[in-house]
């Protein structure tokens, strides 16, 4: 199966560690106006952006978690647009204030693509407008994510990740047992690839603009060892 299919029904719980609300608070007070959620997913920061008065588009390739997404904002009456599409292929009517990207959906992006993508950005954006996206480090990918296997048991659903680690990203297979009804289990598997892109090739793709790195966990200054690196870069 294609990435975040299956995963889709179960992305929120996966995640439910991770600090959307410190990241939010972060970055909210940057950002004003109209704004693009990139890689929305099941559109966590897309509706903390909306919900904070900021008028919101919402952009991923996967139907499965636009449908969560588009779900979650209904029942909270937000007017959200979720469009479904390749953000590599990204073009707007109109050029926006800023465009976000959170939670490793530059990681899908492949290094050779990449140039590419952030001019399509840069080109979305009104002089003076923001892009904040983050990266899963080269350090998280390489030495925590690396050939490693993980698993979790939940009530509804058991997982097995298991990656390999390529020449310049780690690929992803996902094994999930989902409960049908006593002891059977349905088994689907889906697979991700992420690519490693080091801090230094992203500023090089980043030449145009004025650009700042914060460490994706504390939001202080980044580390060797940070595993989420926050870029803000102004047009
Ligand atoms: C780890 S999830 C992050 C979702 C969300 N931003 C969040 O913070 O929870 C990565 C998302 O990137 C999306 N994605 C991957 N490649 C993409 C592409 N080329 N265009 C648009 N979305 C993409 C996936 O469908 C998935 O929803």
């Amino acid at each position: 199966m294609g990435a975040y299919s299956i995963l889709a029904k179960y992305y929120d719980t996966l995640m439910g560690d991770f600090d959307y609300d410190g990241y939010f608070e972060f970055i909210k007070d940057k950002l004003v106006g109209e704004g693009v959620d990139l890689a929305c997913g099941s559109g966590e920061m897309t509706i903390r952006l909306a919900k904070d008065g900021k008028k919101m588009m919402g952009v991923d390739l996967s139907g499965e978690m636009l449908n969560v997404a588009t779900q979650k904002a209904k029942k909270r009456a937000l007017d959200v647009k979720w469009i479904n599409l390749d953000m590599t292929q990204l073009e707007l009517n109109h050029p926006v204030d800023f465009i976000t990207c959170v939670c490793d959906g530059i990681n899908y992006i492949d290094g050779k693509d990449l140039q590419k993508f952030f001019d399509r950005v840069y080109d979305s954006l009104k002089a003076g407008g923001k892009f904040i996206f983050d990266v899963s480090s080269q350090y998280k990918l390489e030495d925590i994510l690396g050939d490693n296997l993980f698993c979790e048991d939940y009530d509804d659903v058991t997982y097995i990740w298991s990656n390999a680690l390529g020449d310049g990203f780690v690929d992803m297979d996902i094994d999930f047992f989902e409960k049908i009804e006593g002891d059977t289990y349905k088994r689907i598997e889906e697979s991700h690839r992420q690519y490693i892109h080091s801090v230094d090739f992203i500023k090089s793709c980043l030449k145009n603009w004025r650009v700042e790195v914060f460490d994706g966990e504390n939001y202080g200054k980044p580390k060797a060892k940070s595993k989420r690196l926050i870029f803000i870069a102004e047009k």
